[in-house]
């Protein structure tokens, strides 16, 4: 029984460290804004993941959610965005826009722009 359970212990700790791996796969940032472009990504969330015009698409950098949860929506959207299937999108291309999308940097603070501060 005992070794049963440390069977089981090493198995859902194995699974959890192929999740944390998963979170983290290594693309070129380069190449993914490239295919950011090419796929058509910014006509409904914006060159900067900023989210589009007319609720297009919501807003997706800086501070994109994790791997596991991008891929998802990407092959099998929830809602009414395009579906991007491995054929036209591989696991490769997913990596690097999933790293250009995280490497965007969050813009400064309305309060430090001087022409929001005029009146
Ligand atoms: C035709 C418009 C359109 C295009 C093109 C598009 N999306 Fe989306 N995207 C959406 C909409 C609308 C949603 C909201 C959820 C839904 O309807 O599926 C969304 C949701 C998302 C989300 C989840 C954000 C959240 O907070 O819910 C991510 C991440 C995302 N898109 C990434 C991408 C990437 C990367 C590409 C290009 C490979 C892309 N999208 C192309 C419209 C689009």
């Amino acid at each position: 029984m005992k070794i049963h359970c440390q069977f089981l212990l090493s198995t859902f700790l194995l699974t959890c460290a192929n999740m944390v791996h998963a979170a983290d796969p290594s693309g070129s940032i380069e190449q993914g804004k490239q295919l950011f472009m090419k796929n058509s990504c910014y006509t409904c969330h914006g060159t900067l993941g900023q989210g589009g015009e007319r609720n297009a698409g919501p807003k997706i950098a800086p501070n994109p959610f994790p791997f596991v949860a991008f891929e998802m929506q990407l092959r099998q959207p929830r809602g009414v965005m395009p579906r991007y299937p491995v054929q036209f999108v591989s696991d490769q291309d997913l990596a690097d826009i999933y790293s250009y999308v995280a490497s965007i940097p969050a813009g400064p603070n309305a309060s430090t722009i001087a022409l929001l501060n005029r009146f």
